[in-house]
């Protein structure tokens, strides 16, 4: 199985990564018109504080904290996937029918996208998946959105029985892979090509924010698996929160979410999937049965008196440090913040997540479903 390193040691990738050769660097909406109220005491409509209130603001209370946390449809590769589209420096996927996709996708995100695997790995106890497979009857698996194909990579190595495939739509999968595995491009947001009665066990993660239809994506998972096969899906809220009231609402980190929540709105690509409890119900909706979920929280920062808190927090925090920006960049330049104001905004998001004064956690939801047999 492919082990966590640490996040220095993580070995560099060996992505065919492309130059990026088309920098039209346009934001895909225009910016939302505030009203002068709105811009004053933020966007009424979105919550979102107006650019210039992160300007203002003096920092001491989160420097105080600073250093005190001392423990611990699948497609041959034509040159056209491989022009990305640059937003100020950083690049994203390139036009490929009607996919949306808000994270960049360059090496700095991707590391962050390695790293955060660790850390959603260790919250479901150092597993790779929660649905009860039967490991002698998984011969076909697919990973929808597969990424940098990590997950895919590590699954290949617990199942070296099973073929793994995993698709994205950009081209960012390793070429170290375990024989296994390949990767494919395919927008999930259309037909599917696959076979029908196909797959023992389709897998999905963090699809949040890039799916117009919950219930047609499920519907597609349905029809390839085989009767007996399992889907799992897990999705995250953007929306970050406290059990003890250190996240107060004029924190950066309480302002984190709305821009997703604000960007999906526009987009017609939700991101409040668990708050909305999509997954089930898309679930139900495409005819699954024997549903099962998990709910976790997910610590941001080492603020947790429980050691495996801790330590899931430490690395969901060094994915955020690994690269904030890239998470954040597209939402926000969506919405019509400029590259500047989106700095200061981060730069003080990275003083609060690093301050450990706020006991940050986000919510995942984790639910498994089965083809009928
Ligand atoms: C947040 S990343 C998660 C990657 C991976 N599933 C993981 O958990 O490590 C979301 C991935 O979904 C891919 N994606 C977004 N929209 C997609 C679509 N319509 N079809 C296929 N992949 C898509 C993105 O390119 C990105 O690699």
């Amino acid at each position: 199985m492919h082990r966590f390193l640490s996040a220095t040691q993580l070995p560099p990738h060996a992505h065919p990564r492309p130059q990026a050769t088309m920098a039209d660097n346009k934001p895909e909406q225009q910016p939302e018109q505030q009203s002068p109220r709105a811009q004053e005491a933020g966007n009424e409509s979105t919550g979102i504080f107006p650019a210039h209130y992160w300007a203002t603001l003096v920092d001491d209370a989160d420097d105080e904290g600073l250093g005190e946390d001392d423990s611990d449809s699948t497609a041959s590769l034509t040159s056209s996937v491989l022009r990305y589209r640059t937003i100020h420096g950083r690049t994203y996927h390139s036009e490929r029918g009607n996919a949306q996709y808000w994270g960049s996708n360059d090496d700095q995100q991707n590391e962050a996208q390695d790293i955060n695997h660790h850390a959603l790995t260790l919250a479901i106890d150092d597993k790779l998946y929660l649905a009860p497979l039967d490991k002698a009857k998984v011969k076909n698996a697919l990973d929808v959105g597969t990424g940098t194909g990590i997950w895919a990579i590590d699954f290949a190595d617990e199942f070296p029985d099973a073929k793994v495939t995993g698709t994205d739509i950009s081209p960012i999968q390793s070429i170290w892979v375990p024989p296994n595995v390949v990767f494919e491009l395919e927008d999930c947001t259309q037909s599917w090509t696959f076979p029908r009665n196909h797959f023992d066990y389709i897998h999905m993660r963090w699809l949040v924010g890039s799916i117009d239809d919950w219930h047609l994506l499920f519907k597609r998972a349905f029809a390839c698996l085989k009767p007996g096969g399992w889907l799992e899906s897990y999705e995250m809220s953007t929306t970050w929160e406290s059990d003890d009231g250190t996240v107060t609402e004029n924190t950066a980190l309480a302002q984190w979410g709305k821009f997703y929540v604000a960007g999906g709105r526009q987009s017609g690509r939700t991101f409040t999937v668990v708050n909305d409890n999509l997954q089930r119900k898309a679930m139900e909706t495409a005819g699954f049965v024997d549903i099962d979920k998990r709910d976790i929280k997910q610590p941001i920062g080492r603020w947790s008196k429980d050691q495996r808190m801790r330590e899931i927090g430490a690395f969901t925090q060094l994915t955020l440090e690994q690269d904030a920006e890239g998470y954040l960049l597209f939402m926000a330049n969506t919405l019509g913040w400029s590259r500047e104001e989106i700095m200061v905004y981060l730069a003080k998001f990275r003083r609060e997540v690093q301050s450990g004064a706020h006991h940050a956690y986000y919510r995942q939801r984790v639910v498994w479903g089965k083809r009928p047999e």
